[in-house]
């Protein structure tokens, strides 16, 4: 098994290029912002407490994902390995993650950090705003306080993982295609 990260911050396009990249490569792709919302839009009592944390943008606390991220690791049989969207955000989580696969005799195998400009960060997600009915979304600042959140909490993640020679930064400027065959190109030394 071969697992891959795809980091960066809001708007950079992880989600997007998860999906066509867990297709090409036959990777299971692990969104925790999306299991959140399907907590959410299932009305369960998680999803209840999660929502107006993610409403401001700020984190859901760190065992809440990590526990969501272990249930799913032990029912994914059969793939070429997992491609983990926005997951970890924290070093905690980070720790977390590491443990649970070298658990199972795996490991991370590289972070892709997607690396976009901000002002293109934010006319990405107020245009998809329009589209997404996601509150963090339709807030500018909201959006602002989502990126300060990967800038505080999650960017200390990237020297942890440059130490560990697993660290790959990918240009996420230009097309939707550009950057997936930037992204092609690092993970098919993998695969
Ligand atoms: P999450 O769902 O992970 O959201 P995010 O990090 O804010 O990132 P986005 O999904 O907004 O952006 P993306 O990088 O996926 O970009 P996308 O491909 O969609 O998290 C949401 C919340 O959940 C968090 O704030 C937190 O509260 C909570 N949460 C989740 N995980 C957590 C964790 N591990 N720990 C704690 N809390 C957690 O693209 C954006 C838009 O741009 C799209 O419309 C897309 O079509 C467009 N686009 C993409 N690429 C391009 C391109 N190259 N050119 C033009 N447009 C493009
Ligand atoms: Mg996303």
């Amino acid at each position: 098994m071969v697992n891959f990260l795809i980091f960066g911050p809001p708007g950079s396009g992880k989600g997007t290029q998860s999906v066509k990249l867990a297709e090409k490569f036959n990777l299971v792709h692990l969104s925790t912002g999306d299991m959140l919302r399907a907590e959410i839009a299932t009305g369960t009592d998680l999803g209840k407490r999660m929502s107006s944390i993610m409403s401001k943008g700020e984190l859901v606390p760190d065992e809440v994902v990590i526990e969501m991220i272990a249930c799913k690791i032990d029912h994914s049989k059969g793939s070429a390995g997992f491609l983990f969207d926005g997951f970890p955000r924290t070093v905690a989580q980070t720790i977390a993650l590491e443990k649970m696969l070298n658990d199972r005799k795996m490991k991370i195998d590289s972070v892709l950090v997607l690396e976009v400009e901000h002002d293109e960060l934010v006319k990405r997600l107020v245009a998809r705003a329009e589209l997404s009915g996601r509150p963090d979304d339709k807030d500018p600042a909201v959006i602002e306080n989502r990126i300060d959140v990967y800038k505080s909490k999650t960017e200390p993640i990237i020297n942890y993982c440059r130490e560990r020679g697993i660290y790959q930064p990918v240009n996420g400027m230009g097309s939707i295609e550009d950057v997936f065959r930037r992204l092609s190109k690092y993970m098919k030394k993998y695969l």
